[in-house]
């Protein structure tokens, strides 16, 4: 197949602080395991990150080490385009066009709002806004699928009917229809305490951990007082090793917990001990991967524009 014949794969993850082992395993191991076989644009969600994260030192920082992180997990940048979404502003304008034909009330649908509104926290416009913005980063691309774990499922569904709406309010077929791509085993990672694992429920092992950390977090997974599996630790390991092994290993060890979860910590540890040291290489040069970001914008810049040129004369603008 030829460069251009691929389809195209686009994702993207926000820069909010450090990834955790579900933002690996539900996004980015798809993200490297799909690089082969798809036109694949990764990117930071710099623009969304900014929905909660207002300091500047702290912003570019974390976007530069999740330009770092993506190249430690092993996405190969001569395979695919790692870029910022705010390198790419016209994103912005398309984003607004969709505002001007969504509701209110659909958007209230959403379950980030809705999440956020029962937590009573304080929602500027932006967040209010974040599915119009994903759906505008989706369709910019052209994107036939879309890596995310199951949270993201509601965000595809809108950038779907956005697409759809667009080409029916101006009666074009600009757009076309992006398939999210959730793997079933890994679609809710959960956390330490058993819920889905999260940055925001704290409850997430960061996967560039240090050993210590990783023993730590692995001891305080929540488990019950009785004896048998304990499921909390059993969940998470599946991650790491096949369930065959899993049941003897946790059936020669019914009830012993301190045991389990030392097996556990020790089967991370293994897992991330190569990643951190690749990590540790590729943040030696942070001016290569600045370089990096910088060469994709341009690149994909001729693509995006040529899209918007298409989007604005059908919009009438
Ligand atoms: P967080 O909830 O920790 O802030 P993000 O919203 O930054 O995570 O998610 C980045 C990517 O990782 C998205 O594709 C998201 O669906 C995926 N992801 C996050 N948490 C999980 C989870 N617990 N299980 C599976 N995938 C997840
Ligand atoms: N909302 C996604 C998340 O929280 C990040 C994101 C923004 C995204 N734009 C996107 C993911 C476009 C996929 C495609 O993880």
């Amino acid at each position: 197949m030829t460069e251009t014949s691929k389809k195209v794969l686009l994702s993207g993850i926000q820069s909010t602080g450090r990834p955790h082992i579900a933002n690996y395993f539900g996004a980015m191991k798809q993200y490297v395991d799909l690089q082969d076989q798809y036109d694949s644009k990764i990117f930071i969600a710099d623009l969304h990150s900014l929905t909660t994260v207002q300091n500047k030192e702290e912003l570019s920082q974390n976007t530069l080490d999740l330009a770092i992180d993506y190249l430690a997990v092993g996405l190969d940048p001569k395979k695919v385009t790692i870029f910022k979404q705010s390198d790419l502003p016209e994103v912005t304008e398309l984003a607004w066009i969709f505002n001007c034909i969504t509701t209110v009330p659909y958007l209230m649908r959403a379950h980030s709002f809705k999440d956020a509104e029962a937590k009573n926290k304080e929602i500027n416009v932006g967040l209010f806004d974040y599915p119009m913005l994903m759906a505008a980063d989706i369709l910019i691309h052209n994107s036939d699928i879309v890596p995310v774990g199951k949270d993201q499922k509601q965000h595809l569904e809108i950038a779907r009917d956005t697409a759809e709406k667009f080409n029916r309010v101006f009666n074009t077929d600009i757009f076309k229809m992006p398939e999210p791509y959730i793997v079933d085993s890994v679609a809710i990672v959960p956390g330490i305490d058993g819920q889905k694992m999260s940055k925001s429920y704290n409850n997430h092992i960061p996967l560039f951990s240090t050993d210590e950390e990783v023993k730590k977090l692995v001891m305080s997974i929540v488990t019950d007082s009785g004896a048998g599996i304990p499921v909390n630790v059993y969940n998470i390991h599946k991650l790491f090793r096949d369930e065959k092994y899993l049941d003897k290993l946790y059936k020669e060890h019914e009830g012993k917990y301190k045991a389990l979860k030392d097996a556990l910590a020790e089967d991370i540890i293994a897992f991330i001990s190569p990643l951190r040291a690749r990590r540790e290489e590729i943040a030696k040069d942070p001016e290569a991967v600045r370089e990096m970001l910088k060469n994709n914008a341009k690149k994909l810049k001729l693509e995006v524009d040529e899209m918007m040129q298409k989007v604005r004369e059908a919009v009438g603008l």
